[in-house]
């Protein structure tokens, strides 16, 4: 299904773009499952300059599945430290327990959808980008090219239906990676319509309506403020149980928090399993 009149012109048009301009960004150079997946997820709530230096030294420490598979949880936090949200790092490390045990990673969506932390996103940029197998990644910004192009907000249904139709078969690791140029280079939030080499079928471009991509499935809105948020005081006191325990006592200090607001993150990161609490001190897992 599409709402694409001319399905196949989109796609020569994207590739004829993005072929000659594909940003040279290190995960692209490997297809090691790992190494893919590791990107993947740091590139989810992380911008893509502050991943590369953090993504080659992370691969550094555990350059395989089985050398995070091995490590205690708290190394794989610690390697993670200044990145945020470290469910992430928690699940890179289940799942990297997980595929070890399976001696390799699946490659179908079903099997990886599986995978902690893994999701309908996760589980076709492993597809298509590790495996070359075809499959249509739908991240923020390639959502926000199909509510564009579409004209019209989309549903979590027709935004992956229109991707699928999208996708050219045999190709679907350079296309993944062309689309999301073009989402992060020219369709972004504020676009630059003028460059864009489908603008002529870009039905928002057509129409100059209100931005279709805005409240579409897939596309994230701002991210909420940092400043006196929950995830600034969860980050404070996962700062400094990277550095070694901390007395209970200190920790709504720590937080920079009261003491109600402090028992109760610290009880929701014991519950996430991204710290431990023994009584007098708080820690990171074992
Ligand atoms: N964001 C998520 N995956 C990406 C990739 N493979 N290249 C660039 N940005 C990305």
């Amino acid at each position: 299904m599409s709402a694409v009149a001319d399905v196949d012109g989109l796609t020569a048009d994207v590739l004829a773009w993005g072929l000659p301009r594909l940003r040279d960004l290190p995960w692209r150079r490997t297809r090691d499952p790992w190494a893919v997946l590791v990107s993947e997820v740091m590139l989810q709530q992380t911008q893509v300059a502050r991943v590369v230096p953090r993504w080659e030294r992370f691969l550094e420490r555990f350059p395989t599945v089985a050398a995070c598979a091995a490590a205690p949880l708290a190394d794989v936090l610690r390697e993670w430290q200044g990145l945020g949200y470290p469910r992430r790092a928690r699940n890179l490390h289940a799942t990297a327990a997980r595929v070890d045990a399976l001696g390799g990673f699946p490659q179908t969506l079903e099997q990886l959808l599986e995978l902690p932390g893994v999701g309908p996103y996760t589980a076709r940029a492993l597809l298509a980008f590790a495996f070359e197998i075809d499959a249509a990644v739908v991240d923020t910004n390639i959502a926000r090219v199909y509510a564009r192009v579409a004209g019209e907000r989309l549903t979590p249904k027709r935004v992956q239906a229109m991707a699928d139709a999208a996708c050219p078969s045999g190709d679907a690791w350079v296309w993944n990676q062309c689309l999301m140029d073009l989402g992060a280079v020219l369709c972004r939030p504020e676009p630059s319509c003028v460059e864009c080499p489908i603008r002529t079928r870009c039905a928002w471009h057509i129409s100059r309506g209100d931005d279709p991509a805005i409240g579409s499935s897939g596309v994230s809105g701002r991210q909420a403020r940092f400043e006196g948020s929950d995830r600034q005081a969860r980050g404070r006191l996962m700062r400094a149980l990277t550095e070694g325990p901390v007395e209970r006592r200190d920790v709504a200090a720590v937080m920079q928090r009261d003491g109600a607001d402090a028992s109760r993150l610290v009880r929701a990161l014991v519950d996430e399993g991204l710290c431990a609490d023994d009584g007098d001190l708080v820690r990171l897992p074992d």
